[in-house]
């Protein structure tokens, strides 16, 4: 391995707004689970995820425009996790922190209700039919998101892939969520406010490509 990425894993052991909970620590419910506001963050604020979030350009953002919320940036890549760390280090946001594990795991570390808020940002496409149950926003993910989210709880999906934004719609009319807000081309829909135009490091890279970025925010509702 890279010596750079070696001296970035000993630092994450070292950050204190980087949790990595361990395998073991995940067989069982992890310590935090239902109690990161009260805990971690000593407030009663809401909390909100950002999930596969590489660098954290929405984490950081995000934390930066409201100060009264939490934000929680998770991936399961420790060099990516380093950068955003550093970046809310850099900008002392003592209201974002940065989880290492797989999102498979996620109903082992937050809580019912404890979610305020998910974005999902350039998740993977994951393309292939074998891999759809790799994709973060498939039907047992979907589930399981629903479970953390408080009552009326949020779900915001950007993605430059236009297969993986209408795989996501179909989930969504086809099980009934409630749909706020769909585009195929955020920023030619007159949709992009200042927190839809936070744009990560995918984005700026498909941008540049001159690929449309596709938005979604919906409500999870089951019978
Ligand atoms: C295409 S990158 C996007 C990163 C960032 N959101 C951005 O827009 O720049 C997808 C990210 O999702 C993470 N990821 C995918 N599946 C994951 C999973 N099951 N658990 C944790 N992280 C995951 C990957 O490690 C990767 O960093």
């Amino acid at each position: 391995m890279a010596k750079r990425k070696l001296s970035q894993y000993d630092d994450l052991a070292t950050f204190e707004n980087v949790i990595q909970p361990n395998l073991d620590e995940l067989k069982e419910d992890y310590s935090l689970k239902g109690k990161w506001a009260k805990e971690y963050f000593n407030n009663d604020h809401p909390i909100i995820l950002e999930l596969g979030c590489g660098k954290g350009e929405y984490t950081i953002s995000l934390a930066k425009h409201f100060p009264q919320n939490n934000f929680i940036g998770i991936d399961r890549k420790g060099a990516r996790l380093w950068a955003g760390s550093v970046n809310a280090q850099r900008h002392s946001l003592k209201n974002a922190a940065f989880l290492r594990f797989d999102i498979s795991f996620i109903s082992k570390v937050f809580g019912p209700g404890e979610i305020a808020e998910i974005w999902i940002t350039f998740p993977d496409p994951q393309p292939k039919n074998r891999q759809i149950k790799k994709r973060l926003t498939n039907p047992q993910f979907l589930r399981m998101y629903h479970a953390l989210l408080e009552d009326g709880g949020l779900m915001h999906l950007k993605t430059d892939n236009l297969p993986f934004h209408d795989y996501t719609l179909e989930i969504i009319q086809g099980e009934g969520h409630e749909l706020l807000m769909c585009t195929q081309d955020l920023y030619h829909s007159g949709l992009a406010d200042p927190l839809l135009s936070i744009k990560t490091h995918y984005e700026k890279k498909f941008l540049v490509q001159g690929i449309p970025i596709t938005y979604l925010k919906f409500k999870l509702c089951y019978p």
